[in-house]
This record gives structure tokens, sequence and C-alpha cells, in this order.
């Protein structure tokens, strides 16, 4: 089984010093099966050690907080720089969890939206491979509510970590579609 190559990409404006950054070490203590690569978007240029990084990863872990109902700045720009990867082997049903944090609303559109981006660019969502943290419940979590189960914890990150295992065990030849391999930023307006 090789689950020890999950590459971690905080999206988070203050990499490694913001809260992204501590929900990860709480990942890394959760997760036992598997070795996560953390990779701080703020302080990484996107080049040809990232792309490889990518493309030797079993799956990827995109970590995020919400900034004005969006993701954070340093992950959209890896967005825009990889769509050259876009549809390639290295994405190509790739599995990919996701994780936002918010303070209190925007979160689940970020989350949606982000795996519908990583969904057409190529890589594969899991069932059940995506949550978002709120301070909002980290704060009515301590209430113990018998509405518990319905908030998510940060207990679930461990189970979407089973499943994103689960996944990089799936073998599937996929089909692409074609895409236009010139310069995405030509000129088409005249
Ligand atoms: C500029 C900025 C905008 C934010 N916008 C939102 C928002 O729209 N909704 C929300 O619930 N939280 C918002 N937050 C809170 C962050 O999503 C939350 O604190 C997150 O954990 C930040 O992670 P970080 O410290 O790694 O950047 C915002 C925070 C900042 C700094």
């Amino acid at each position: 089984m090789k689950n020890d190559s999950i590459l971690v990409m905080n999206g988070s404006p203050s990499g490694s010093t913001g809260n992204c950054a501590v929900f990860i070490k709480d990942l890394q203590k959760r997760v036992k099966s598997a070795k996560l690569e953390v990779v701080h978007l703020a302080e990484t240029k996107y080049g040809p050690g990232l792309k490889k990084k990518i493309s030797d990863s079993s799956a990827v872990v995109f970590v995020t907080g919400t900034y004005w109902d969006s993701w954070g700045s340093p992950l959209q720009r890896l967005l825009e720089q990889m769509t050259e990867l876009e549809a390639s082997p290295a994405l190509m049903g790739k599995p990919c969890a996701v994780f936002v944090l918010m303070h209190s609303v925007g979160g689940k559109s970020v989350l949606s939206r982000l795996q519908g981006v990583l969904s057409t660019m190529g890589f594969m969502i899991p069932p059940m491979s995506g949550m978002v943290y709120s301070l909002v419940s980290d704060i009515a979590l301590k209430a113990k509510t018998s509405h518990a189960k319905d908030f998510w914890q940060r207990e679930d990150a461990e189970m979407i970590f089973e499943n994103l295992i689960k996944a990089i065990q799936m073998k599937v030849q996929w089909t692409t579609w074609p895409v236009d391999k010139k310069d995405p930023r030509r000129k088409w307006f005249r």
C-alpha cells in the first residue's frame, strides 16, 4: 500500500504562521497511516520542484481558510499556474481532500467550488473527502450539545483520510477530454 506520499498544500496567505498551519500540525498528529509532506504555498514558488511533488504524490490535500467568501490567494495563484497540468497524468484521477477553515460563514461554498475546480482539472473527489471547520463550531462544541454529530468536528479529518487512502488504492484508466494546450493566456478579445 503506497500511502506515504500525501502532499498537503496550505493555501493560507499566512503560510506557516497561520491557523491553517496549526490545523495541518493537528492533521499530522491524527493521521498515523501516512506521511504528510507539507507545502505552504505563500512561501513556495511554483516551478519544477513543486510540479514534481504534485506529480509524485499519491494524493493531494488542500487546506485553506475562507477570505471574503473565497479560498486563499496563494491557492488561487497555484490553480492559475498549474493550469498547465490540467488533464495530465500528474493529476488525472489523483484523489484529493479539502479542508476549509472559517470564522462563521462562506466556507461550504469555498469547499464545494474548490472541489468543482479540482474535479474539472482532473483530480478525483472521493465521497466524504472534504470538511469545513469554523470558529463558531469550535465554540459551540464546547457546550457538549446533542446536535454535535451534525457538526463537522476535528475528528472527522481522520475518516476523510481513511477515504482518501482507500481512493489511492483504486486503479482506473480514466479518459480525458481534449484540452487546448496552447497558451491559455493568449488574447482572444479584439
Ligand atoms: C482577510 C480575511 C478575510 C476573512 N474572511 C472570512 C469570511 O469571509 N468568512 C469567515 O467565516 N471567515 C473569514 N475569515 C477568517 C478566516 O477564514 C479564519 O480565521 C481562518 O482560520 C484563517 O486561517 P489562516 O490564519 O491560516 O489564514 C477571514 C480572515 C481574514 C484574515
